[in-house]
């Protein structure tokens, strides 16, 4: 027997009010891999994320996480499972500190005895945080941000990251940091779903590729196999970005 894949997305469809974003979407996650979503601007890679996550609910189709059912399930419901969603922007609660920020979801999770080493935790995957933990989350560079967003899920242990373009707008050096801490984590046993827009970053981590054009699935496979005609139309849209 097989063991079913952490995460499988089977035939979705989804959209926002009467705009349809995804078409018969269909890839899974097997455990302890990587994949990438890649694709133009308004591809549908947002939305593929937050049909994972549970913030989005498919029209159609279904949503598998262990083989199981989870089709509309509602986002904490999905993150008690394992699977956490780092999301595109600066998704932390600015007029709070970073302390703070990584608190709540610490305490939520780990309970208040266990929140301390959360955050011992936190700082050690980030000194950068621990350097900065009475700052305003508001007034962290975006790169910093990014840390405290990816620390605030990381420190969970979840059994799959959903990560959205966590490169964005960062510095080469700190996206490399960025990914590093991602190898780390893979390496750790979390199961990877990286939307990325530079497909160089995507295939140096991922097992496998997810191509999303126009809401559709373009390509699905070993990034190794990723075929000529995809990898020139990527890159070739990555000089416009
Ligand atoms: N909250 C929303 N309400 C209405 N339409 C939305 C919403 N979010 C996304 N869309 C639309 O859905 C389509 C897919 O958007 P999505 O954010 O998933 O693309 P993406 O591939 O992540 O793009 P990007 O690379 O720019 O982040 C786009 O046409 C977008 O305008
Ligand atoms: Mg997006």
């Amino acid at each position: 027997m097989t063991t079913a894949p952490i995460l499988e997305l089977v035939d979705v469809s989804a959209g926002y009010g009467a705009f349809r974003a995804l078409f018969g979407v269909s890839f899974a996650v097997p455990a302890g891999t990587a994949v990438a979503i890649v694709g133009p601007n308004g591809a549908g890679k947002t939305t593929v994320a937050r049909v994972c996550s549970g913030l989005v609910q498919p029209t159609s189709g279904r949503v598998l996480v262990d083989g199981d059912d989870v089709t509309g399930a509602a986002t904490h419901q999905v993150a008690r499972r394992g699977v956490a969603h780092a999301p595109e922007g600066r998704s932390v609660f600015a007029t709070l500190s970073v302390e703070e920020n990584l608190t709540l979801s610490f305490r939520q999770a780990f309970g208040r005895t266990g929140t301390g080493d959360g955050l011992a935790r936190a700082y050690e995957l980030f000194p950068r945080l621990g350097e900065r933990r009475r700052q305003l989350a508001g007034s962290l560079s975006g790169g910093e941000q990014r840390m405290l967003t990816l620390a605030r899920v990381l420190v969970l242990e979840p059994r799959l990251l959903v990560a959205d373009e966590l490169s964005l707008g960062l510095a080469p050096i700190v996206t490399e940091d960025v990914y590093r801490t991602l190898g780390r984590v893979r390496a750790a046993g979390t199961a990877l779903l990286i939307v990325e827009q530079h497909l160089d970053h995507a295939l140096a981590i991922a097992d496998e590729v997810v191509v999303l054009d126009r809401g559709e699935v373009g390509f699905v496979g070993p990034a190794h196999e990723l075929g000529d005609r995809a990898a020139s139309f990527l890159s070739a849209h990555e000089e416009t970005v």
